[in-house]
C-alpha cells in the first residue's frame, strides 16, 4: 500500500462537551507517548451546535484531570463539507451519532470514513459510549474507561494506515 504520511482523526458526539473532547484528549496522550504527534492530527466536534464555543463540561473535566487528561478544546459543530474532506476517520460515540453522521455525509463514499468508537474496544463489551450528561459520576468514569480501551485499539489501526 502507498505510504500515508498523515492520518487525521475526528471524534464526534452530540454536544462535543463530554465524550468527544475526552476521546480527543485520551487519544492525543497515547499518540504523544507513541511519538506520532507529527503524523496524526486529532480533533473533535458535535452533531449539534448547542454548546458551540463552550469548554468541556466541568464534571467531565474534573474526572478527566484525575487521570491526567486536560480537556482544552472548545465545542464546535461538525462541518459537513470540510470535515468529510479533511479527515480520514470520523468516529462517533453511539448509534444516534452514527445516524446523524450518515445523514450529514455529502457522498456515499464519505460514509466509508465513519466508525463507531466502541468497535475499537478489546476489553469492554459495549456497543456505544453512553451519554453521561444527565447521569452521575459513574457515567463519566465509564466514558473514560471505554475511551481508554478504544483509543488503544484505534492507535493500532491508525499505525497500520501509516505503514
Ligand atoms: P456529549 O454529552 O454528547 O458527550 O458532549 C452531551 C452534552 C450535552 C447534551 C447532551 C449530551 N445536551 O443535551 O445539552
Amino acid at each position: 500500500m502507498e505510504r500515508m504520511s498523515k492520518q487525521r482523526i475526528l471524534f464526534v458526539c452530540l454536544g462535543n462537551i463530554c465524550r468527544s473532547p475526552s476521546a480527543e484528549a485520551v487519544f492525543t496522550g497515547l499518540v504523544k507517548q507513541a511519538g506520532l504527534l507529527n503524523q496524526i492530527e486529532i480533533d473533535s466536534a458535535g452533531t449539534s451546535g448547542f454548546h458551540a464555543g463552550e469548554p468541556a463540561d466541568r464534571r467531565m473535566q474534573s474526572h478527566a484531570i484525575k487521570r491526567g487528561y486536560n480537556l482544552t478544546s472548545l465545542s464546535r459543530p461538525v462541518d459537513r463539507v470540510n470535515d468529510f474532506d479533511d479527515f480520514d476517520m470520523i468516529i462517533g460515540m453511539d448509534d444516534s451519532n452514527m445516524d446523524n453522521l450518515n445523514q450529514m455525509a455529502p457522498t456515499l463514499e464519505a460514509t466509508q470514513k465513519l466508525y463507531k468508537m466502541t468497535d475499537f474496544c478489546t476489553r469492554f463489551d459495549y456497543d456505544h459510549v453512553p451519554d453521561p450528561y444527565y447521569g452521575g459520576s459513574e457515567g463519566f468514569e465509564l466514558v473514560l474507561d471505554l475511551l481508554e480501551d478504544a483509543c488503544e485499539g484505534l492507535l493500532e489501526e491508525v499505525k497500520n494506515r501509516l505503514k
